[in-house]
């Protein structure tokens, strides 16, 4: 029987967090096994905001390099950048015409983007979940892995590719479904209210997978925590949002669950837990630099790697655009 396809990407708006980690990329390299999977770098998506183009290579290259480093085999699944397959592009304009400009400006998302800007808002803001829906139907995708934050977007996308396919009468896209892994959501470390971003200016709200031990030290020990008398440690998020953070990080570090790690800190104070946080961050993150030192010196065969990537996507993707292109109408040569 033939696999089914999981396709997933991330933004290089920013080196890897622990949040993407935990989120989705930790299981990228077990869904290997059981799907064909399509990991992206999404770097048309990241240009939405100002961005500094000597480090955005930089990050691009690193996240690349880190893809490889987290397991993902380029052997088994294809790993490539967004803007080396033209389709994405070509498909987002077309999906433009099937998308209602009311679906685009209730994204919370797009609404909290724009929140500090008064105007001049542009509208790659607005149009971004187009892009994503792009990304995922030109893949005939299956399941997409992404953490709870981006499930609004993947119900647009579903959406978008049952009007489509209900217009011409026609399956021409899979109807995608998301994959929650555990649905956690990791939040900022100096504001439990927020979710931990690669791209907040607050470089101490999160762990990016090349800090190094003495950032990982410092963040965590400057970590937000919860003011009560006496400290207790268990996980309530609406009570202890700090606190319950850190245990949610430690439980998907360890592989334990939340009852268990609450037990085994029920009686120790917050500056133990933290000890216990810094430790298994620090050894999972080491494993992970210790293969990105590696790949990071060999350019030509991360390129390599790239260059086959786009190629074979190009290759699927190329067969989406021509059912589009032949049902709408628009002449293919
Ligand atoms: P991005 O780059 O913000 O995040 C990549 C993935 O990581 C998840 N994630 C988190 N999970 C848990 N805790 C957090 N703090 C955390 N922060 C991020 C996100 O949910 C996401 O799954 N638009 C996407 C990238 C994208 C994409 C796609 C994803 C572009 N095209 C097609 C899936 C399919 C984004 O900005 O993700």
């Amino acid at each position: 029987m033939k696999k089914s396809i999981v396709f997933s990407a991330i933004q290089p708006s920013g080196v890897i967090t622990l949040g993407n980690y935990i989120g989705v990329l930790k299981n990228w390299k077990i869904l290997q096994n059981n799907y064909n999977c399509i990991y992206c770098i999404a770097d048309m998506h990241s240009i939405t905001n100002k961005i500094n183009p000597k480090l955005f290579k930089k990050n691009i290259m690193d996240n690349v390099a880190l893809y490889l480093s987290c397991n993902i085999n380029p052997k088994k699944s294809i790993i490539f950048i967004q803007s080396h397959v033209k389709y994405h592009t070509q498909l987002c304009w077309i999906l433009n015409c099937f998308t209602y400009l009311g679906e685009l400006t209730r994204m919370t998302q797009f609404k909290s983007k724009i929140k500090n800007i008064f105007n001049k808002i542009n509208l790659g803001l607005l149009n971004y979940p187009i892009l994503m829906a792009s990304d995922i139907l030109l893949y005939q995708t299956n399941k997409v892995p992404v953490g709870k934050d981006q499930i609004q977007h993947l119900e647009l996308s579903k959406k978008i590719a049952k009007r489509f396919n209900k217009i011409y009468n026609k399956k021409i896209f899979n109807i995608p479904e998301p994959l929650l892994n555990n649905g956690n959501k990791i939040m900022s470390l100096s504001n439990p209210k927020k979710k931990m971003s690669k791209s907040d200016i607050n470089k101490n709200s999160f762990i990016s997978l090349l800090d190094d031990p003495k950032k990982i030290h410092k963040k965590i020990k400057k970590s937000f925590t919860d003011i009560d008398n006496p400290p207790k440690i268990y996980y309530d998020i609406k009570k202890k949002p700090g606190i319950s953070n850190l245990l949610l990080i430690l439980s998907n570090l360890t592989g334990k669950k939340m009852s268990i790690i609450e037990k085994e800190f029920e009686n120790q104070n917050y500056s133990y837990l933290k000890i216990n946080v810094i430790n298994y961050i620090t050894d999972t993150i080491s494993d992970i630099q210790h293969n990105f030192n590696i790949y990071k010196k060999n350019k030509d065969f991360l390129e390599y790697i790239l260059k086959y990537g786009s190629k074979k996507a190009s290759k699927y993707a190329k067969k989406t655009i021509e059912k589009v292109y032949n049902v709408i109408g628009l002449y293919y040569l």
